[in-house]
């Protein structure tokens, strides 16, 4: 059986021994032998594997150049070598499968955007593998948090035919052809179908049963954004409580973003050096930052004051009633507040229909939390769980009640205070790993002109 190097290099012992299986990172030849650093994947570091001129095998070390699969058994014995511990003395090695002269991650140091070209490939190398593995345990990190908590993890629709947040940024779905597209009787379902933009609706009915639940799964937005923070398909994490208001939502969102952040600090220290090293110095200091300190908290009345007293020149004037935008909270929690920041009460026009209308009348019980480097992380609201109120929602928002009638009934029975909101997952992993790309925290990135395979 094979052993993950991972394990081979956490041994305290030495092993008479002990099969690895990986890629070559590195040959180097002498007369007598070879050393081949060994990648599984398992971890950021390689094993180092000595081949003596002439044991099993050995024959085949010409065709054991970088990228190529091979499998050695061996000893594992204490290396010689500084910053090491073990080495592999190999009793017979195999070439596995060999690869031409044109491997396309031969050298070190490729630029993000040759490697976003061959995302079939990018996982072999140490950034993407260290991106991809914190991806993993942070996915592991949520469900954790929730079920520790006692929240019911839900899995909502990823067909629906309700726009959730009303911006009209939905993929549609269908088996009509092109010319009978507007034939929607006669479509699959029977009427409009499409892509989820969030589980929060579905999330809703179960959290006025179930207490605390959460969803976590694959979103879809057609929102024409080319930026660096925008992808046209993310996971998205949307707890939502039951007998809850504002205050208790943003409570959750700082203890899960604190557990959250701990978490890729306590467990992710040999990944977490790679991005301090290469892709962000000022990493860890961030995180650990931000899992001991308190958020700060402003209404958005106030932070529009304190933007527009700010003396910046900003690119998108700023005014009240109007989307804070990236550079606005940017300014927030970089330079302002200089820590995460939760903005709330906002101007219930800019806001979709489904938040709680706050006695002034003019603001919904909305949250935002911003965070530096990234802006908005986590969006989420008190919900309207008054039945009238939500009828006037509907008109002001030109929503058709019928349409949304079984999310009324909520409300005519057995209506409770209820709360929630949305973590884009792709942000937090940015947000912990320092990767300034989205592109680059997303094995298989869609974005508006760009789906590869
Ligand atoms: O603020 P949003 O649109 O909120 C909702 O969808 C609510 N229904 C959530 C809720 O209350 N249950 O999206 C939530 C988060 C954003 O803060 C952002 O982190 C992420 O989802 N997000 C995106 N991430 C990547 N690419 C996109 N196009 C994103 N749009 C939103
Ligand atoms: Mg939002």
């Amino acid at each position: 059986m094979r052993t993950l190097v991972k394990n081979i290099l956490r041994r305290d012992e030495p092993a008479a021994t002990i099969r690895a299986a990986g890629w070559v990172r590195t040959r180097r030849d002498s007369k007598a032998f070879s050393f081949i650093e060994l990648n599984d994947g398992s971890c950021l570091r390689n094993l180092q594997v000595i081949v003596d001129a002439g044991i099993p095998g050995s024959n085949e070390i010409p065709g054991m150049q970088t990228g190529a699969s091979i499998e050695v058994e061996g000893e594992l014995v204490e290396s010689p070598a500084k910053g090491q511990k073990w080495e592999l003395r190999a009793q017979w090695v195999r070439l596995v499968g060999g690869v031409p002269e044109d491997y396309p991650l031969q050298k070190k140091g490729h630029s993000a955007e040759f490697l976003r070209s061959i995302p079939h490939l990018r996982a072999r190398t140490n950034l993407f593998g260290a991106v991809f593995r914190t991806r993993s345990r942070m996915a592991y990190a949520v469900h954790r948090f929730f079920q520790e908590r006692d929240f019911v993890h839900v899995h909502t629709p990823i067909i629906t035919a309700s726009d959730c947040e009303g911006a009209g940024e939905m993929f549609r779905v269908t088996t009509l052809p092109p010319e009978r597209a507007a034939m929607e009787a006669e479509d699959f379902f029977g009427r409009r179908a499409f892509l989820t933009v969030s589980g929060q609706l579905e999330g809703e009915t179960f959290a006025c049963a179930l207490s605390n639940i959460y969803t976590f799964g694959p979103t879809f937005r057609a929102e024409n954004s080319n930026t660096s923070r925008h992808a046209a398909e993310f996971w998205m994490i949307e707890p939502e409580m039951a007998f809850c208001d504002l205050a208790g939502d943003m409570d959750l969102a700082e203890a899960m973003m604190k557990f959250l952040v701990t978490e890729a600090l306590e467990h992710h220290q040999g990944d977490l050096d790679i991005f301090t090293r290469f892709v962000d110095k000022g990493l860890r200091e961030r995180l650990e930052f931000v899992a001991t300190r308190p958020f700060e908290r402003v209404a958005y009345t106030d932070a529009v004051k304190l933007l527009r007293e700010s003396g910046r020149k900003f690119e998108f004037p700023v005014e009240y009633g109007h989307h804070l935008q990236s550079e606005h909270e940017r300014w927030l929690t970089e330079e302002h507040f200089k820590c995460p920041v939760t903005v709330f009460d906002y101007p219930k026009e800019i806001k979709p229909f489904y938040m709680h209308l706050n006695d002034d009348d003019r603001t919904v019980a909305a949250m935002d939390v911003l965070v530096p480097g990234i802006g908005e992380i986590i969006g989420g609201s008190q919900r309207e769980a008054r039945l009238d109120v939500l009828t006037e929602n509907f008109t002001r928002h030109g929503i058709d009640p019928a349409a949304y009638d079984w999310y009324a009934d909520l409300r005519r029975h057995g209506s409770v205070p209820h709360a929630g909101f949305g973590l884009g997952f792709e942000r937090l992993l940015m947000f912990v790993t320092g990767v300034h790309n989205i592109r680059d925290v997303i094995p298989f990135a869609r974005t508006p002109g760009h789906c590869g395979f």
